[in-house]
């Protein structure tokens, strides 16, 4: 063999030990990536049920609540120390509940080694009570905004929302719920005791290391943390005793970055009753719904005296191998066992009519705006705290488009606002998509078109958010401000990482 000839074996079996090794490593990557607890789950721990949170009643009405946000350590694995974040308590925090027409006032207080925030999602409020990144809260301090409910009977929830902080600050645990109620929704024959046939379903996903959390990110996945296991309220293994023939299940994805499509291991149906903005026009008889970070869906089961039955998510089409993949749909997940009595109390039938949708038809719409969304930002823009992106007139309605570009998993969620989804890829929504949501979920390729109606009030120097609720991708900076004004305003000048409270 000539000189040149040894050369070139030499260096491709250099080239050839090199691909099978990135081969290699890919295979690994790849089969490693797919999650299933389905059929390992051993469901040996009873669903722990936040409390609600107590409030007192101030002579003008003002409801009031305390929240703290703290350090301290839960078992969540048998003899395991974990050290989370909590409000009032170790991990998670109490559900607050207050109702339409109430004014409430939230006092809350970071005892945290770090800055933080709390914002109320799904909740319509002003601009400076919205506890977004330009309401953060300096450790020590006390922050208390106070706002009036005016929107319909819903399940929200709250979470720290700091500039480049949201998903390791959800992650250490800081999230709730918050229910509204309202007059019509409590005339309604729908399973409504808090804690008995009307259960809190906040689904986290999570690894441990050891008695730490993992929080890493798979090598070849941009969707952010995928843990290996889920938590229903903070609670590993989860099972719930019920008593009742109807159970009513407010599901929250909590998770940073997992889509879970809910349904049951038998396949039965339920009704969807509310979404992220509160109740259906009637319930919605379906096997599945599908929930991106932040999105709820309150559903109604049927329980048969004495059977058990399990919440799963199942495996989910993204319409792209990779990202079905990486991106966790094809994961699986064993949620919460439900365990009937042996004598269920009677329910009454569910009604056939619920709510009324409070969002626009999108006929009376005098704007329309487009929103691109890619991971490294909307609009080809990435988040700054000093810019505002949209002005937005109080009391008209726009429509959105938004556009998945880049074929990776993205949410929109928008602050202040419910709003109506028009058109999903030029057609019109069905299922879940019907009703009224702050958040959606965009697949790769999709573009789904919005209705909704600023309300105010106007306040030119403070910005609401739109992003998406992926959380390593909102901290990536994908997200955009927005202000409201009045007729003819303009927006004012918005600074960047100014701490509120004192
Ligand atoms: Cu759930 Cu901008 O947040
Ligand atoms: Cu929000
Ligand atoms: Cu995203």
């Amino acid at each position: 063999m000539s000189r040149f000839k040894r050369v070139l074996v030499v260096l491709g079996s250099v080239a050839a030990v090199f691909l099978a090794a990135v081969g290699g490593v890919f295979a690994w990557q790849w089969t490693g990536a797919e999650v299933s607890t389905v059929g390992q789950v051993s469901f040996r721990n009873a669903l722990k049920v936040p409390p609600l949170a107590p409030s007192t009643v101030e002579k003008d009405g003002t409801r009031v609540f305390s929240l703290r946000m703290q350090a301290g350590t839960t078992e969540f694995q048998p003899g395991l120390r974990t050290p989370p974040w909590g409000f009032n308590g170790s991990y998670l925090g109490p559900t607050l509940r207050a109702r339409r027409g109430e004014k409430v006032r939230v006092q809350v207080e970071n005892t945290l080694p770090e800055a933080s925030s709390v914002h109320w999602h799904g909740m319509h409020l002003p601009a400076t009570m919205d506890g977004g990144p330009h309401q953060e809260v300096a450790p020590g301090a006390t922050w208390t905004p106070y706002w009036k409910i005016d929107q319909p009977a819903a399940t929200l929830w709250y979470h720290p929302h700091p500039h480049g902080k949201t998903e390791t600050h959800v992650q250490r645990g800081l999230a709730g719920m918050f229910l509204v109620d309202a007059a019509k929704s409590d005339a309604l024959k729908l399973p409504k005791r808090y804690g008995v046939d009307d259960l809190p379903v906040a689904v986290q996903d999570v690894s441990f290391d050891g008695a730490d959390f993992d929080h890493g990110r798979s090598l070849l996945g941009s969707t952010g943390f995928l843990g290996e296991r889920t938590m229903v309220n903070g609670t590993l293994d989860p099972y719930r005793v019920v008593g009742d023939e109807l159970v009513r299940l407010r599901l929250l994805n909590a998770s940073t970055a997992r889509i879970y499509d809910f349904g049951f291991a038998d396949d039965r149906e339920f009704a969807l009753v509310a979404t992220d903005g509160g109740l259906l026009e009637k319930p919605d008889a379906m096997r599945r719904v599908q929930l991106s970070p932040g999105e709820r869906a309150e559903v109604v089961v049927r329980m048969r005296a004495g059977e058990r039955t399990v919440l799963r998510s199942f495996p989910q089409d993204y319409k792209d191998a990779w990202h079905q993949r990486f991106g966790g749909g094809d994961d699986s997940f064993d949620v919460l066992e439900l365990r009937a009595r042996k004598v269920l109390r009677k329910s009454p039938q569910l009604p056939s009519v619920l709510g009324v949708l409070e969002v626009p038809q999108g006929a009376e719409a005098v704007q329309g705006r487009y929103f691109g969304l890619r991971m490294t930002g909307i609009n080809g823009r990435k988040m700054d705290m000093g810019r505002v992106d949209e002005t937005v007139t109080r009391g008209s309605v726009e429509t959105w488009t938004v556009r998945n570009e880049d074929g990776m998993p993205h949410n929109f969620h928008v602050h202040d606002v419910q709003f109506r989804v028009l058109e999903i890829d030029g057609r019109p929504p069905t299922g879940m998509l019907r009703d009224a949501k702050d958040t959606v979920f965009v697949p790769g390729g999709s573009t789904v078109k919005l209705a909704m109606r600023f309300e105010g009030p106007a306040d030119p120097d403070t910005p609401y958010m739109y992003h998406c609720h992926l959380l390593y991708h909102e901290d990536f900076g994908m997200m955009g401000q927005f202000v409201v004004v009045e007729k003819g305003q303009r927006a004012g000048t918005v600074t960047g990482g100014a701490h509120a409270g004192h």
